[in-house]
């Protein structure tokens, strides 16, 4: 018999997920053009990327503005606290059940319920990519909006130069993080439950 579902994404989570998924999409494609870009065969005209990519930026952190003022102030909040005391070893046991466990049929170390709304992998994963990589893209990617705010010299390099770095590898992590995340997605009751809770708002248990 099928446990009961667990409402566990509000519908305020709901919409800025999907808004954060669609801006990132279009951040990622024309950041690579960007990146990659030749004037001779332009994936898509540099001119044209540049444009989506400031108007995404800046509704990507309108969005993100939302959702850390709202998980400040709502119960969401607390799935972010990482309890650090025996923090390494949970992340070990979850991280052995999907590279062995899993395959054996064995059952989750930490499901999902109500007051874990995440195993310690996506805890860890997801306040990284929140609150240290979205921030550090975010940051950069204003510093490159209005280069006259970067210092033109740091610790002897170029401040352009370095707040580019940052930008870069962020959107690269953050891009990482995305297919493994929607992978990682997929391992839920039914390859497609987790994609249908974040339509609905519940969490369907194994
Ligand atoms: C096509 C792209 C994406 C898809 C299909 C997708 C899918 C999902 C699904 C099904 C969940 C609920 C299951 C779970 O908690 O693991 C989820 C949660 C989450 N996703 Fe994504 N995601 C996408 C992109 C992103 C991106 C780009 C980010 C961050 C930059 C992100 C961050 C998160 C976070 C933080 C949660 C937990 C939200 C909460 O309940 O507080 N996702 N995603």
């Amino acid at each position: 018999m099928s446990e009961e579902k667990i409402y566990l994404y509000p519908r305020w989570v709901r919409l800025w997920h999907m808004m954060n998924a669609v801006f990132c999409l279009f951040l990622i494609i024309t950041g690579v053009s960007m990146q990659f870009s030749n004037p001779k065969v332009p994936l898509i005209r540099f001119d044209l990327a540049v444009s989506v990519h400031n108007i995404f930026g800046i509704l990507l952190i309108i969005n993100y503005l939302f959702f850390f003022i709202a998980n400040l102030f709502t119960w969401n909040g607390k799935y972010y606290k990482i309890e650090f005391r025996g923090f390494y070893q949970r992340v070990m046991a979850q991280f052995r059940y999907y590279t062995r466990g899993i395959f054996k049929g064995e059952h989750p170390p930490f499901p999902i319920t109500k007051a874990r709304k995440f195993n310690p992998l996506q805890q860890f994963s997801y306040v990284l990519v929140m609150y240290i990589m979205v921030p550090v893209m975010v940051i950069s990617g204003l510093g490159l909006l209005y280069p006259n705010v970067i210092p033109t010299q740091l610790w002897g390099l170029s401040g352009l130069h370095i707040t580019d770095l940052l930008h870069i590898l962020a959107g690269f992590v953050i891009s990482l993080f995305m297919f493994v995340h929607v992978y990682f997605c997929t391992i839920g009751k039914t390859p497609v439950s987790n994609f249908i809770s974040m339509l609905t708002g519940y969490h369907e248990p194994h």
